[in-house]
């Protein structure tokens, strides 16, 4: 077989394929949102194991006046990174706009077709909003704010999408954010703490097979995007959640010895029996260990934020 040169590739194409390559095999868990995931992840979000969303609600809904005291202002620009269907921030917009809080929501998201829904649901939600939607993936968002404005503004990063990273790389990511930003500026950051590892695992591996069928359906898109043939019965999905380091993982595990042929990067794939393609990290953090990261990366906590149960926290940060 020739060895196609993935330069020339798009990079969806190149990052799968330089995903496989690797040993052991990995896929970014960002290509999870195609217009089947995007489905397939809001019922993930309704399943009673999935406690994120609804305690990150009722954060927002407890808490609404006091992220606004916090804010510290009567006017600014609220970004939204990865701001999906919008379901919690939708809560505080509501409350800003009641306040007569003279707010521009910019919400930012990787899947075109989430953002399409969100403006819809804005406009009927919340018609007197003032928003402006932009398509994007983190990396592309960090530059939509170099923008200045004459009006601070309110970095939201929700729904424990910084688990993704690797602590490091969250470091990075957030040092980033912090270099532009200014000091009436402020950043509102969503983590999953620590909690009984049982709850933590029944989160990503649901009796209902919901979260096994969001991560196969990695595999249906290469297929449906690349004309590769993986048979997803062919492969299952296992969590694992350590509780020292706070890592829940999910891979994608091959049952059989078997080819994957990629046509359109004219590839062929071979998985040993039980081989393993890692697919998503979903980090924990305890409180401490945001203390360090914040501290890392230039940040000071101005108010913290949890629900009842203690699963969640939303942190609201300053630079130092
Ligand atoms: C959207 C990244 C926060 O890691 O909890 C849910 C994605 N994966 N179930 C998470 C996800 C499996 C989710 N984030």
């Amino acid at each position: 077989m020739k060895t196609t040169d993935i330069q020339h590739l798009d990079t969806f194409t190149s990052d799968i394929l330089d995903g496989l390559r690797q040993n052991p095999k990995r896929l970014p868990s960002k290509y999870f949102y195609d217009a089947e995931g995007d489905k397939l992840f809001q019922q993930i979000m309704r399943m009673p194991e999935y406690y994120l969303t609804d305690a990150e609600y009722e954060i927002m809904e407890m808490h609404k006046d006091s992220i606004l005291k916090s804010i510290g202002c009567q006017a600014f620009d609220l970004v939204e990174l990865g701001a999906g269907d919008g379901y919690k921030t939708k809560v505080l917009l509501q409350y800003l706009l009641e306040q007569n809080v003279d707010v521009r929501y910019c919400p930012i998201d990787i899947s075109k077709h989430v953002l399409q829904q969100l403006e819809t649901s804005l406009q009927n939600d919340l018609p007197e909003l003032a928003f402006n939607c932009l398509q994007g993936d983190y990396f592309d968002m960090l530059n939509e704010l170099h923008y200045r404005s004459e009006v601070p503004k309110i970095i939201l990063f929700l729904g424990a999408n910084i688990g993704n990273m690797r602590p490091p790389d969250a470091q990075a990511f957030l040092k980033e954010i912090q270099k532009n930003m200014s000091h009436n500026d402020r950043l509102i950051v969503g983590f999953d703490l620590k909690k009984d590892p049982q709850i933590i695992l029944d989160a990503y591996n649901d009796p209902a097979g919901i979260t096994a069928a969001f991560n196969l359906n990695i595999l249906t898109r290469i297929n449906k995007e690349l004309g590769a043939n993986f048979n997803i019965d062919l492969f299952k999905h296992w969590e694992i959640y350590n509780p020292l380091t706070g890592a829940a993982k999910s891979y994608i595990i091959s049952k059989i010895d078997q080819d994957v042929f990629i046509p359109d990067a004219n590839q062929v794939i071979s998985f040993t029996a039980w081989e393993t393609i890692e697919v998503e990290l979903s980090q924990k953090y305890s409180l401490a260990d945001i203390d360090v990261l914040a501290h890392k990366s230039g940040l000071t906590t101005i108010n913290r934020l949890r629900d009842h149960k203690k699963y969640f926290v939303d942190i609201i940060f300053q630079k130092s």
